[in-house]
């Protein structure tokens, strides 16, 4: 097929907020203990960092982190995870059924999150604890000193406030799954406390309240508006979750199911933009999309019950496939196309579980095929998003999407072949372009208004005529981009072929 997509200097969705590009660390199997901390690995610091994970973070770019869960936060005590090493408690961790040793906590992910060049994203655990421990970490953390908790900060060897800015009211409070799950109205009365003693402690602050895990749950868009019915007037942000799977074995369906996740962050919109006007407020509620990813393969099998409580367990490890590449760039275009309103969003998660960084513990670090669009996703995505015009033939699709006890079928029948978001920087125009058709190459004829000129820098695409490829300790570079050829441009029209199942990034200055 071919396609041609009309764009405008001139004409902006939006700008990126640098917390778009974020990623996610959960003490859950080997994330923490043997991915980004493991101080017996020989390229660990005296800290015990990983440096050769640090080396592939710092690669990958993600601007923001999350921590330290997921559904590990909601039993967490945070006090657990501070002071010295050699007192902190073993506990169980009732979410990953493992032991957490606590060796790794809120001063050791600060140290971490400054060698890999992220700012921190901290939630706190609104399960089994509530409003009186968040504004009592917000007070470890962030106050300079003189206070009985702030000194504790400054004993335990950390004399300067962390300052942490972007804080999660806690995790998928709606779901089954989660220690102390709430009614929307349990949750929104708890949230609010706990947002209006966490500003008092610091008023710079700025907070995410959960939305619904899902867009499938059964109480999806009641939940988003009676939580933000109470907590309107003290939150920034609503938290949107999607794990993209092909259970179906529908390769078509899975790359049209980032479209859903343009839907669902057009419903979120709506959902926080009515509460606004029933109340006559001008103030617009953003979203933070602070967990996305594909996962499915090591989700339905974990039942969570794991025999003799195992300290990191290797849970989750997907082993993610070049077809997998493909949705999950799609997935970062679609966040890319609501810049105006997703102003932070976190790849869930960083490395080993579910993750675009996979290690082995006292071994080698490797990239998985999602590391590839990621990379591209995070650095070179930031700019003024354009809106476009594409105009390309269309497939239908059924996504199949198991969440809950139902089987939830949807209908997706109008799928444009190409998915494409162009990102206009300093000067230059980038274009991230998803060819979903899966036997054809798709040539793209783009003409870039307000541009003259144009100049290639980068033309790089990612495929493989195998979807099922993956990347692997002993064959860790099976799938990797390589340079797309044939690009030409004639002022400022854009001409390229995308081969068949292809994720490809074209920069032009
Ligand atoms: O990212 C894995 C898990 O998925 C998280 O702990 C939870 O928030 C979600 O259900």
């Amino acid at each position: 097929p071919s396609s041609k997509v009309l764009l405008d200097r001139d004409f902006a969705i939006g700008t990126t907020d640098r917390r778009l590009f974020g990623a996610f660390v959960e003490h859950l199997g080997r994330c923490v203990y043997g991915g980004i901390y493991e101080p017996d690995h020989p390229s660990a610091d005296e800290r015990g960092f990983r440096g050769d994970v640090l080396k592939l973070v710092r690669e990958l770019g993600p601007t923001i982190v999350r921590y330290p869960g997921g559904n590990f936060v909601s039993g967490y005590d945070w006090e657990d995870g501070v002071g010295p090493v050699e007192k902190r408690p073993r506990r169980l961790d009732l979410a990953w059924q493992s032991i957490e040793p606590n060796t790794f906590g809120t001063n050791e992910f600060m140290d971490w999150c400054r060698l890999a060049n992220v700012e921190p994203m901290l939630a706190v655990n609104l399960g089994t604890r509530g409003p009186d421990a968040a504004r009592r970490l917000v007070e470890y953390c962030n106050h300079p000193g003189g206070t009985t908790l702030s000194d504790l900060r400054r004993e335990h060897g950390w004399p300067e406030p962390h300052d942490v800015k972007f804080w999660c009211l806690g995790n998928e409070m709606d779901g089954p799954w989660q220690m102390e799950r709430k009614t929307p109205v349990e949750y929104g009365r708890v949230a609010t406390e706990a947002a209006k003693m966490m500003k008092m402690v610091d008023p710079s602050i700025e907070l995410a309240v959960c939305g619904s895990s899902a867009r499938t749950m059964p109480t999806f868009g009641e939940w988003e508006r009676i939580v933000l019915e109470h907590t309107f007037d003290h939150v920034e942000y609503i938290s949107l979750h999607t794990y993209l799977n092909n259970y179906a074995e529908d390769t078509a369906a899975f790359l049209a199911s980032p479209d859903l996740m343009d839907s669902f962050i057009e419903e979120v919109v709506a959902i926080a933009d009515a509460v606004a006007a029933e109340r006559r407020s001008s103030k617009r509620i953003m979203l933070s999309f602070d967990e996305w990813n594909v996962w499915y393969r090591t989700r339905r099998g974990d039942t969570r019950v794991r025999e003799g409580w195992p300290v990191a367990p290797p849970i989750l490890e997907e082993v993610y496939t070049m077809e997998d590449a493909l949705a999950f760039g799609g997935a970062c275009i679609a966040l890319l196309n609501h810049a105006d309103r997703v102003r932070a969003a976190c790849l869930a998660q960083l490395v080993n579980a579910i993750a675009p960084i996979m290690t082995q513990t006292g071994g080698a670090a490797w990239r998985q095929t999602i590391f590839w669009p990621f990379a591209d996703f995070a650095n070179l995505g930031h700019g003024k998003v354009l809106r476009t015009q594409i105009d390309c033939p269309t497939y239908s699709a059924t996504y199949y999407d198991p969440r809950g006890k139902e089987d939830l079928y949807f209908p997706l029948p109008e799928v444009p072949y190409l998915k494409l978001a162009a990102i206009h920087g300093d000067d230059t125009l980038t274009l991230f372009a998803l060819n979903r058709h899966l036997d054809e190459p798709m040539r793209i004829n783009v003409s870039a208004r307000g541009f003259s000129e144009l100049a290639l820098e980068r033309a790089q695409t990612l495929h493989n005529g195998d979807l099922r490829a993956a990347n692997t300790q002993d064959d860790p570079d099976r799938v990797r981009p390589e340079a797309l050829q044939g690009v030409e441009i004639r002022g400022s029209e854009v001409v390229a072929t995308l081969p068949a199942a292809s994720w490809t990034v074209l920069r032009m200055r």
